[in-house]
């Protein structure tokens, strides 16, 4: 597909391809439009699969006017696994984990930031910056090291201290602001007014967001060129969770795959909860909250993308649910326990609403079901120090045997 223009998502209006975020005539936001004609689908499909093991083997559905140069840096094709062990523990019939945490960071934000930081380039730019929850802040400063840009990347200070140390190594200007994420993104917002930076979710978002539909590619290649009947998602700021739909969609209308949306499940903390409490209230509009969870990455009290998330959960027959702390630390043990994947809090949220549609009866036994999980345990500690206990003995047998009377050795 040719990248045509930017159109507001409100409006419609078209504006050139360059660093702006917003529709002048109504403030919408901007995305990103093609032009489709003259594609064949068996053709692109031929070219994908004779594509990098990564994110640009889509390139063709991506922002860019000329070429990708090569990427030390690829996220993608990261893992689908079937997860029968978790599927039975929930009483559910197909249940499969996209791991997203197995990117460069080790988060789906590399995905996000390897489109704009490219975009960045083909612009002009010669720094890089974010306003981020955490993962955002990791992706921006090894994909800005990886392309010889300088950057600057801006967190709220209280972050947990494992995503404040996979930032800061890489040589970074990290910003630590005292306040929550939707402060440092006014701040932010104010800032690329001033400077002549890439924000990459800012004046770049449009291009950003492109990012995560390689997330919904993905996942239909590696089903055999199938369309999940279900999925469920994290949402912070929405993003992620409307470009799947949007991704789908695009193949859809292209002919690259058949059939039709899957029914759209968000999740999001209780103490961030404003797409879910829209949904819950069935209203459109997120009325801003002040983010209190131990889900830090999805604490984003004022989401850019939440009515668009809100679209695409009602028009799919989906919902949007939210879990509380204790529900995600839960989530993170059934997932590692059943399938050997240790996931972040995010990655908690995500499970903790799983598990809550399926104790509720919503998924159908016949359901193939997509779970998207985006981030890392190791990059969250804190949420797994409760959940175990470890057994300290003395180097003697006695010891040991001491310890585990209780258990019967085969
Ligand atoms: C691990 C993880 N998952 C999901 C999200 C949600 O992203 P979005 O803002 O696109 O909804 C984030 C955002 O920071 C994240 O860090
Ligand atoms: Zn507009």
């Amino acid at each position: 597909m040719a990248v045509r223009s930017l159109n507001c998502k409100e409006c419609g209006a078209g504006y050139e391809l360059g660093a702006a975020f917003f529709c002048e005539t109504c403030f919408g936001p901007l995305e990103v439009a093609y032009d489709n004609s003259g594609m064949d689908a068996e053709e692109a499909k031929r070219k994908i699969q004779a594509g990098s093991r990564g994110i640009w083997r889509y390139s063709d559905f991506l922002p860019f006017e000329g070429e990708r140069p090569g990427d030390p840096l690829e996220p993608g094709l990261t893992p689908l696994v079937r997860a029968d062990r978790l599927a039975e523990r929930l009483g559910m019939g197909e249940v499969w984990i996209k791991n997203d945490a197995a990117n460069p960071t080790h988060s789906f934000k590399d995905r996000v930031v390897a489109v704009a930081v490219a975009k960045a380039k083909e612009l002009g730019f010669e720094t890089v910056a974010c306003a981020s929850t955490g993962n955002l802040a990791n992706a921006v400063a090894a994909h800005a090291a990886a392309a010889g840009l300088s950057s600057y990347v801006f967190v709220p200070a209280d972050l947990e201290e494992q995503k404040l140390l996979a930032t800061g190594i890489y040589g970074t200007n990290l910003v630590g602001i005292r306040g929550n994420y939707d402060d440092v993104n006014r701040l932010c917002t104010e800032l690329s007014a001033e400077r002549p930076w890439a924000f990459v979710n800012v004046n770049l978002r449009p291009y950003y967001a492109e990012g995560s539909k390689t997330l919904a590619y993905e996942t239909i290649e590696q089903l055999g060129w199938q369309i999940p009947d279900r999925i469920v998602g994290p949402i912070a700021s929405g993003s992620m969770f409307t470009k799947l739909g949007r991704g789908i969609t695009e193949w859809l209308e292209l002919g690259l795959v058949e059939g039709e949306l899957p029914t759209f499940c968000g999740a999001q903390a209780e103490g961030c909860s404003p797409v879910a409490t829209a949904f819950a209230d069935g209203t459109s509009v997120c009325k801003p909250q002040r983010p209190d969870t131990i889900a830090k990455s999805l604490a984003i009290g004022d989401p850019a993308d939440g009515p668009y998330a809100l679209d695409l959960a009602r028009s799919t027959g989906g919902s949007i649910e939210s879990v509380t702390d204790d529900e995600i630390t839960a989530g993170i043990r059934l997932l590692a326990e059943t399938t050997g994947i240790f996931t972040e809090t995010a990655g908690g949220v995500t499970m903790g609403v799983l598990e809550k549609l399926a104790r509720r009866g919503d998924i159908d036994s016949d359901e193939r079901v997509v779970v998207y999980i985006t981030g890392e345990g190791l990059k969250t500690l804190d949420a797994a120090r409760e959940s175990f206990r470890m057994h300290e003995i003395d180097p003697t047998l006695a010891d040991f045997e001491r310890e585990f009377a209780a258990e019967v050795v085969a």
